[in-house]
């Protein structure tokens, strides 16, 4: 075949995707029948899982290919007819995992099922002792996204794939479980808990957590999980998610998965929040005391719309489900906490995003592009700012260039019309250039839509609002770094203000600048986990050995990739804390999620490599 050939078939084909091993467009499973027992003693989920098949065509496929990775398969057979089915797994391939492929014997089977046990390593899965939890019970949680599902359960795990499912999941006695799926007949007595997804939802939001659980309801459709001593917190710190339902729902549709709860989890958990349909899961780092880091809990919500009903076709178009979503969250902060914190952190984003692509502009500028290229790359390398801020951005432009109203009756139309698929980027601007931009080719080539999506860096029509609080960070930011002088800073100041400040201040701080701010604020004893986080980055940078102990106890503690990251960078940078990196690394590395591992691990090198 020519290549010209090649392309025209691969672009009439469903959109592939470089991150699946499994052969999704002949026969891909349709819904997914769990059984798992976990096995907190051996650190290993027992499973069966049945999965239904769909045929693309009348041909009938030799064989069923999925994504597994590190799964030991036992057994499958056509549960029609109890025979065994012969099966095959393929070498690893790098971030990959395995190919299963299961010989279907000629026949166009129904279903098939596995039996199959998952991996010591399995990359989805943290076990946590008690002492890693504030309880006394063991705690198991997963994070299937980007491409960690298919550690835990053998599927077509790619987000162009969409699946229902069932699960029975046995847990020891004393332990609760949820999962991102409604709630079936429990017997906790005999550690027996039931779940169905009845809408179709992409693997990667596949989600499990067991542990020591209470629950307090917060409206009638929204509640939080969490361990008993953390549980009154947590309630207070999201009582507002109710509302935030209610206004996403005037902005974008009817919120189409039934209830919204959420789970704080214990502080490993390697992300921010997930947004697990039906269950937002969340890092205890947003339970600031005074509720200024909930939205995080209105992106989750938002992504119930940009994302988990019009998803991602591959893991190149992330900017669809995370740019998007980082501008709902936006509108959503905006009618909740008022214009000025709404731009306050539109302005943190595009703080970061500068920052980004400064960073990226030497290192690899084709990744400042909105769809970067991931063949042969982990995509988690996708979830920078270009994907969440860079995305939002273009959108800003957009709602600019056209208005609000029409901007919004266009997400609107956009969220019921695609509802429940995945979409492509090349779809989505079809589809913006006939519905928001009415076929105006002079509005397009003005709005700059094909630069800000494939080109790289940042177009000049980038719409930054305006905020006096921002001005006035700002203002103590500079006068300080000249003069030393405190008088403009903290006084009335909202968290937000002070992530722009420290975010504004250079690095290395001279580390006399370092001690008064601190003597003044005691920033090393920050409560709140953002700004902790960038303090102690500017105390590393600085060499400002008073905040070490802190910064060792945070690191210890946290397993939120997004604060571990930077801080182990700025460690290895500076030569007189890369020992320290190490010494902490080594006591913390147990207690980190497996993701968190192969991140820290690309930082500093993995301690099992180096002899
Ligand atoms: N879906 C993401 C988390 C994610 C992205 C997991 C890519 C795995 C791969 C989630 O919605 C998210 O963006 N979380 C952010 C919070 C948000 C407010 C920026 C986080 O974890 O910090
Ligand atoms: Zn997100």
């Amino acid at each position: 075949m020519t290549a010209a050939l090649l392309l025209l078939v691969a672009a009439s084909a469903a959109a592939h995707d470089v991150h699946s091993l499994a052969n999704f467009d002949v026969v891909r499973p349709s819904h997914l029948s769990l059984d798992l027992t976990l096995d907190f003693e051996t650190r290993r989920i027992q499973a069966t899982n049945e999965l239904t098949l769909a045929y693309a065509s009348d041909a009938t496929p030799a064989h069923l290919d999925l994504d597994t990775r590190g799964l030991r398969i036992r057994r499958v057979t056509d549960p029609a007819s109890g025979r065994e089915l012969a099966f095959g797994l393929d070498a690893p391939v790098e971030w990959l995992g395995q190919r299963l492929r299961i010989d279907l014997g000629g026949a166009r089977l129904e279903k098939v099922r596995i039996e199959y046990e998952t991996g010591p390593d399995a990359s989805a899965l943290q076990w946590l002792e008690p002492r890693q939890t504030s309880g006394s019970r063991p705690f198991l949680l997963t994070q299937s996204q980007a491409i960690h599902a298919r550690s835990w359960i053998p599927c077509a795990d790619s987000p162009g794939v969409r699946v229902t499912y069932d699960a029975i999941v046995r847990v020891p006695p004393g332990l609760s479980v949820v999962m991102s799926a409604e709630h079936g007949d429990h017997d906790p007595d005999k550690g027996i808990f039931r779940f169905r997804m009845r809408e179709t939802i992409p693997p990667y939001l596949l989600a499990l957590a067991a542990g020591e659980l209470g629950f307090r309801p917060l409206g009638a459709r929204t509640g939080v999980y969490a361990e008993p001593a953390v549980l009154e917190r947590a309630a207070s710190e999201f009582r507002d998610v109710e509302r935030m339902v209610r206004i996403a729902e005037r902005l974008y549709g009817p919120y189409r998965w039934g209830r919204w709860d959420s789970i704080v989890l214990p502080a490993s958990f390697p992300y921010g929040g997930m947004e697990n349909p039906r269950i937002t899961f969340a890092t205890p780092t947003i339970l600031a005391g005074d509720r200024s880091l909930v939205s995080v809990m209105a992106h989750e919500l938002a992504h119930s719309w940009s994302g988990n009903l019009v998803t991602n076709a591959t893991w190149s178009d992330f900017w669809l489900n995370e740019g998007f979503t980082t501008y709902l969250e936006n509108r959503i902060v905006e009618v909740l906490y008022g214009a000025d914190v709404a731009a306050m952190e539109v302005l943190l984003g595009q703080q970061a995003l500068r920052r980004k692509v400064e960073e990226l502009r030497a290192s690899r500028p084709s990744d400042t592009a909105l769809v970067p290229e991931l063949a042969g790359r982990d995509p988690g390398e996708a979830a920078t700012e270009i994907a969440y801020e860079k995305g939002a951005s273009l959108l800003r432009v957009l709602e600019r260039r056209f208005g609000r109203r029409r901007f919004d009756a266009f997400l609107l139309s956009y969220f019921q019309q695609n509802a429940f698929t995945s979409m492509t980027t090349t779809r989505f601007l079809e589809i913006l250039k006939r519905e928001l931009i009415r076929d105006d080719d002079r509005a397009w080539t003005e709005a700059r839509v094909e630069e800000w999506v494939f080109g790289t860096g940042l177009p000049g029509n980038l719409v930054t609002p305006r905020s006096r609080a921002y001005d006035a960070a700002r203002a103590a930011a500079s006068s300080f770094v000249k003069t030393g002088a405190l008088d403009g800073v903290g006084k009335g100041w909202v968290t937000a203000q002070w992530r722009l400040f420290l975010g504004e201040l250079p690095k290395p701080l001279a580390p006399e600048r370092m001690a008064a701010l601190d003597r003044r604020f005691d920033l090393t004893h920050s409560g709140n986990a953002e700004v902790l986080a960038a303090w102690l980055e500017h105390a590393v940078a600085a060499g400002y050995p008073p905040a070490y102990p802190a910064l060792e106890a945070f690191l210890t503690r946290v397993g939120r990739v997004k604060f571990l990251e930077p801080l182990y960078r700025a460690m290895e940078k500076n030569e007189t804390t890369r020992g320290l990196a190490r010494e902490i690394y080594a006591k913390a590395r147990p207690g980190y999620h497996p993701i968190a591992v192969t991140a820290i691990d690309a930082v500093l090198g993995s301690p099992e490599a180096s002899h």
